[in-house]
């Protein structure tokens, strides 16, 4: 089947008129498209779904109209208009009339609520129309190719704001009750990147970033949280400016906070739409995340105006460029506005994360061919953004800022109003670099046009070290294998006392690396950038435990990563590696601790129920320490950093670690803040409640939700959402998780309840046997991409029997979650069973022991 339009005739200008009539959920349009008819053909292809086309007629060059008639094609999304006559070549003028209906699906043309302070609700109407459906408003020739011209005039509702792409032009009555508002034409671009909004939003005064107005739209009452992300937004605005080297391409720009949101956000030129947590928040009751997951997608959708926007991928399977490039950017801007907040060493969580899938046989190569356009929403994910922004930095670090840089800017002016495919962007890195260094191409095609990548093994030879790489997997993973990476390496050495550094391209199976001496110790991935994991022979690896203060943070988290992956794919047993954590107790950095606490989580999944309090002592011993350094309350002179690091280990401790004390502490904070909000640092209160949660029963968990729906800020609301699903009673988790499909709870979050209700050891087996009751009610009601999303939880259902229900489950209902992603999930699964039914006799033994190996210590 083909997916693809002819381009017989193409679309250079869109005159849209809609009128939304919120009450009914429907509305009406008209359009103008200017197409130049390139071949005579008498009838049209374009893309329309779930629109009835009322009328249909083409005004010639020489003027003359034509009607036509319209016959949709539902299973391929498309319209084939008629004519009674062959129409004549250039330009014309092609005229629709249709209709269609706002659905509660978060895409397309959609319906979001809110409900006012005094409980009534109010309907607003906005737009999602990235990857293919700007089809659902209004016929267009829906490709990122078909760039053209945008002219939008919506008719709304007296009292209601209008806002799209650009700033209004023109305003005038349209009968009783009624505005039309007409917005300026757009810059050639993508149908994707079209918005209309409707609804009684209100905006902040614009600041001004030089030329360009920048506001902050939200509904009524959340004006105060925007100011955070003004901020954010006028920072990134006159920084990528500068980075580009390229003015703003559009005239205004609004940030918009939606009630209802599938995604986190979205980059429509001049008028980025996102979930309300993304956008809007309290700086002053907030916490380090909160703030840094504000600046993240602002900082992340404004790189986009012009990477994405202004200069576009020709198809879909330049998805990844897209975004893999935005989130690149998103740390480049956010490091330069809070160099404090090191976000490139937050980074490695994610290139870790990134590391995890690919590290399996069902990873897939970042960029592949697409051709039904649905095919590529399954790559929206992991692969996509993080494996590709770390080959992107991987590729920086390589070349040079500066370097990299000037590519860039080569490659956005070439391209700007068009179009570009992956090799566009390396031939103008490869001409800014002007080295004699092997073309881009043979360097980046591997990364990714290739699944996987290598670990590279680092021993002592004579005269030096030898390295080695091989593809690393987590199932099979000594298998011999012949693939190679042209692996950009980085090694820094203590040799004989004296610090050496060396940069190489590792191309071949081996290389050696000559040292003048012996080696001390040896960090291979110096600085972090590299995509790949290093297995250092086991006295290397000792002496660099013994030296772990002379690694940089980044530098522990990915020795830290690499060794609970060696120890997830067999190559570590996990007792010696459960052991080794004790070496960081000192630890200070708060990644390194997300990575260990994250793989205590691991093994507590996978661990016998009695082997539990074990862990938890074990748990406490490397915890304590560091818990007892930062203590409860924040001090003077402290990093933002140091305050998260609080919340998190305090956190892991009262949940993970079990421990009373910290339980005990923690019902007394919570109710002292009931009593008075300001007793409680922001960055800890989430931990408080989190604690809380996990020892709460009835009373508390009443407290929760009433919390929830008094919320006064998008992240209270999100902290009281996921609390009810921290709780131990299975009562308790029954009742979260009726929520989930009780329309309590707002479709774009019920998902990812119900995800980590299947991620937690206490609530999982429940959680299960209610999605294999529910998965069809919740199928209609969620958003597909977070439906998908949702089945992710299934990877902690670590036990053969649960493991063959699993497998079971998918083929038989037919449920689909594209791409590889149901693949990924079942062998994520396979790993932790796998890892269970190897270590679990070893972890039996090492937990069970009446004091933890290490010896409990109170700190
Ligand atoms: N273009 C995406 C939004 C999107 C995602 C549209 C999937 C259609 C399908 C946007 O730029 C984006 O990447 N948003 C991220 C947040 C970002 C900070 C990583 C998101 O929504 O998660
Ligand atoms: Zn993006």
């Amino acid at each position: 089947m083909s997916y693809r339009l002819p381009t017989t005739v193409v679309p250079s200008r869109y005159d849209i008129r809609l009128e939304p009539d919120l009450p009914t959920g429907t509305f009406a349009g008209e359009a103008t498209v200017t197409v130049t008819v390139r071949e005579p053909v008498d009838e049209i292809l374009l893309n329309a779904a779930e629109l009835a086309i009322r009328s249909v007629a083409i005004e010639g060059p020489g003027g003359r109209t034509l009607e036509g008639a319209a016959t949709l094609e539902p299973d391929t999304e498309r319209a084939r208009l008629r004519f009674p006559e062959r129409l004549d070549p250039g330009e014309s003028r092609l005229r629709l009339a249709f209709t269609g209906i706002l659905n509660d699906q978060l895409h397309g043309f959609y319906r979001s609520t809110w409900k006012d302070a005094a409980g009534q609700v109010h309907t607003l109407a906005a737009t999602q129309f990235e990857a293919v459906d700007a089809r659902r408003a209004f016929p267009c020739w829906d490709e990122p190719a078909c760039k053209a011209v945008f002219a939008v005039t919506l008719v709304v509702p007296d009292g209601y704001a209008a806002v799209s792409n650009t700033g209004i032009v023109a305003e005038g009555p349209a009968g009783p009750g009624r505005r039309t508002v007409s917005f300026a034409d757009t810059i050639r671009m993508s149908t994707y990147l079209v918005a209309f909004l409707v609804g009684e939003l209100e905006a902040t005064e614009p600041v001004m970033v030089g030329k360009t107005p920048l506001r902050i739209w939200s509904v009524p009452g959340k004006r105060r949280l925007a100011r955070f992300a003004q901020e954010a937004g006028a920072f990134c605005l006159r920084f990528f400016e500068d980075y580009y080297g390229i003015p703003y391409p559009g005239d205004k720009l609004d940030l918009l906070g939606i009630p209802d949101f599938a995604s986190g956000a979205m980059e429509n030129l001049g008028a980025i739409t996102f979930r309300e947590t993304a956008l809007l928040v309290d700086e002053g009751a907030a916490s380090h995340n909160e703030l840094e997951r504000v600046a993240d997608v602002v900082a992340h959708e404004v790189a986009h105006m012009w990477f994405g926007d202004l200069a576009t991928m020709a198809w879909w399977n330049g998805i990844w460029l897209n975004e893999a490039f935005a989130t690149f950017m998103e740390m480049v801007a956010v490091d330069a506005w809070k160099p404090a907040w090191q976000r490139w060493v937050s980074f490695g969580v994610s290139r870790a994360a990134a590391l995890g899938v690919d590290g399996l046989r069902a990873s897939r190569p970042i960029e592949f061919p697409v051709e039904a356009p649905r095919d590529c929403e399954a790559m929206f994910d992991l692969l996509t953004y993080e494996k590709g922004a770390s080959v992107l930095r991987m590729l920086e670090q390589y070349l040079g800022p500066e370097t990299f840089r000037d590519g860039i800017r080569l490659y956005l002016r070439r391209h700007a109003y068009g179009n570009a495919e992956t090799t566009d962007l390396w031939r103008a890195l490869g001409q800014a670099a002007r080295q004699p260094i092997p073309p881009m191409t043979e360097i980046m095609d591997g990364w990714v046009f290739r699944p996987g990548y290598p670990v590279v093994t680092v021993a002592e030879a004579a005269g030096g070290l030898r390295l080695s790489q091989r593809r690393f997997t987590y199932l099979e993973a000594e298998a011999a294998s012949e693939e190679r990476w042209q692996v950009p390496v980085t090694l820094r050495a203590s040799v004989g006392g004296r610090a050496v550094e060396r940069r190489l391209l590792l191309e071949a199976g081996e290389a050696d690396v000559p040292l003048a001496g012996p080696v001390d110790h040896v960090v291979v991935n110096a600085g972090g950038h590299g995509f790949y994991r290093v297995r250092y022979a086991a006295p290397l690896r000792a002496r660099l435990l013994d030296a772990l203060s002379a690694l940089a943070p980044i530098e522990r988290f990915d020795l830290v990563s690499d060794l609970v992956a060696l120890c997830q794919a067999g190559m570590l047993p996990a007792p010696e590696y459960l052991e080794l954590t004790a070496r960081f107790r000192e630890e200070t950095d708060r990644n390194v601790w997300t990575v260990l606490v994250a793989y205590f989580g691991y093994v507590n999944r996978v661990i016998d129920e009695a082997l539990r309090p074990g862990l938890a002592a074990l748990v406490r011993d490397r915890l304590r320490p560091a818990v007892a350094r930062l203590g409860w309350e924040p001090r003077a002179g402290e990093s933002e950093l140091e305050r998260q690091l609080r919340g998190d280990l305090l956190r892991a401790l009262g949940t993970l670690g079990d421990d009373p004390e910290i339980q005990g502490e923690a019902r007394r904070r919570y109710a002292r803040y009931r009593e008075d909000e300001r007793t409680l640092d922001p960055n800890v209160l989430p931990a408080v409640v989190a604690v809380v949660a996990a020892g709460g029963g009835e009373a508390e968990y009443a407290e929760f939700l009433e919390r929830f729906q008094r919320a006064r800020t998008p992240q209270e609301e999100q902290r009281y959402l996921y609390a009810p699903a921290g709780f131990r009673q299975p009562a308790l988790l029954q009742r979260t998780l009726d929520r989930t499909v009780s329309g309590d709870i707002r479709s774009q979050d019920a998902p990812f309840v119900v995800r980590a209700l299947l991620a937690g050891v206490y609530g999982r087996g429940l959680a299960w046997a209610f999605v294999k009751g529910h998965w069809q009610t919740m199928a209609r009601l969620y958003p597909p991409s977070a439906y998908r999303r949702m089945y992710e939880g299934v990877t902690a259902l670590v036990s053969q029997a649960w493991e063959r229900e699993v497998r079971a489950f998918f083929p038989e209902h037919g449920i689909e979650l594209g791409g590889k992603t149901l693949e990924q999930y079942l062998e994520q699964l396979r790993v932790a069973v796998r890892f269970q039914e190897r270590e679990a006799a070893a972890l039996a033994a090492h937990l069970s022991s009446p004091s933890p190996p290490s010896g409990e210590r109170t700190g």
